[in-house]
């Protein structure tokens, strides 16, 4: 198998899995229970908190564990229900679990502004800027996109909410383990993380909430996580998420030189191929390894079976809900056509990845052409 889609998920790291099943066989106590069982599963929780802090630089206490990346997008938006101002202004490129709150949130009185992006899918922070009302309360802008790869300008953003006096939250789930984090350089008020984009394990995520931010908990019930996110914590996947994190922050330089050695290679191989391929997104500021591209007339469902069969992973935009093939919204975003959205599929690569899996994949998507080109002739 050639696993050529680690933005949708990475492979668990070995030592993090290992951790993760000894913890779940013996360390089977609830945090929240005062004999040493109990006591023994917190500490683990505090050593993973510490883990995660320092891998984005910041204190133990500005985590909270969440059940994903989704989760803490969501926390963060349906929080806006309880503020005084409530409006939100976002991109065109968000994840739906920021796009889709949003507009469920419309129907409690939270208002937002979408701006547009240009056609490398980055956002102007002037257009920040000029969408700001009284009103405002947040700007969400995510660190880096997760079809394109295209990285933001969030620290120019970050500066603009701070002159503002408005919260700052950025979904910096692509991120980790392919440039480094740090929450206090960034200058971001909130963070979305989730540990499965990063060799950990999934359902598992964090959220950085800047000490003075208060945030009211959008899961309801016990006191867990500072009252912020209420439930019997999750303590293997907890720990995964820290070790998964101290791992990627540590060989972050190292793993992103090979991905982007990865993905300039994939790049000559293929422009060699003459397909006319178009690369989608910006070139100059981007996530290593995540190539989006555009093969015109060659259809991204049809090439995607055509390499499944071969036991290769990549991934389109596109999503495929009851038999009908939609456009990637991101690509639209950036006004690329129906037709072309349509031919755009998704390579990322990961830390295990080498050069002879990358030769494997050009060879195999340059035959899979030549058979599309031949059967629908
Ligand atoms: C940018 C971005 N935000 C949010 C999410 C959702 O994260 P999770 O799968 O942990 O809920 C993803 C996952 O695909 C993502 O790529």
């Amino acid at each position: 198998m050639l696993y050529f889609d680690h933005s949708a998920t990475t492979p668990i790291d070995q030592t993090v899995q290992s951790l993760m099943s000894e913890l779940n066989q013996n360390m089977f106590g609830n945090p929240s229970s005062i004999y040493d069982l109990g006591r023994k599963a917190k500490h683990v929780i505090e050593k993973a908190r510490r883990q995660f802090a320092d891998s984005i630089n910041c204190e133990p206490k500005e985590v909270i564990f969440t059940g994903g990346g989704s989760e803490a997008n969501n926390t963060i938006l349906w929080n806006l229900v309880h503020q005084k101002k409530k409006h939100v202004i976002t991109s065109s490129i968000e994840h739906p679990a920021v796009l889709l709150v949003l507009k469920e949130l419309e129907k409690l009185g939270v208002k937002h502004t979408i701006v547009s992006v240009d056609k490398n899918g980055c956002v102007n922070p002037d257009d920040i800027k000029n969408n700001i009302t009284s009103d405002t309360g947040l700007i969400t802008i995510m660190m880096a996109n997760n079809e394109v790869g295209t990285i933001e300008p969030i620290t120019d953003i970050a500066d603009i909410a701070k002159e503002h006096d408005i919260l700052f939250h950025s979904d910096a789930i692509q991120v980790l383990g392919k440039l480094p984090v740090d929450v206090k350089k960034l200058n971001v008020d909130m963070m979305s993380f989730s540990a499965h984009k990063f060799y950990g394990p999934k359902g598992v995520g964090a959220l950085f909430i800047n000490s003075g931010v208060t945030i009211k908990p959008m899961i309801i019930g016990g006191s867990q996580e500072k009252n912020v996110r209420a439930g019997t914590e999750n303590v293997s996947g907890i720990a995964g998420l820290g070790l998964a994190a101290e791992i990627a922050s540590k060989s972050v330089n190292e793993d992103s030189s090979h991905l982007l050695e990865l993905e300039n290679h994939f790049r000559n191989r293929i422009n060699e191929q003459n397909h006319d391929i178009i690369f989608n997104g910006f070139a100059k500021k981007h996530l290593p390894g995540l190539i989006n591209l555009t093969i015109p007339n060659i259809s991204s469902d049809l090439l995607l079976i055509h390499l499944d069969k071969e036991g290769i992973a990549i991934s389109n935009g596109s999503a495929c809900s009851s038999g009908t093939i939609s456009p990637s919204p991101v690509l639209q975003a950036m006004g690329i056509s129906d037709k072309k959205n349509l031919e755009s599929i998704r390579i990322s690569a990961g830390k295990h990845n080498t050069i002879n899996e990358v030769n494997k994949l050009v060879d195999s998507i340059g035959s899979s052409i030549i058979t599309i080109h031949k059967n629908s002739s």
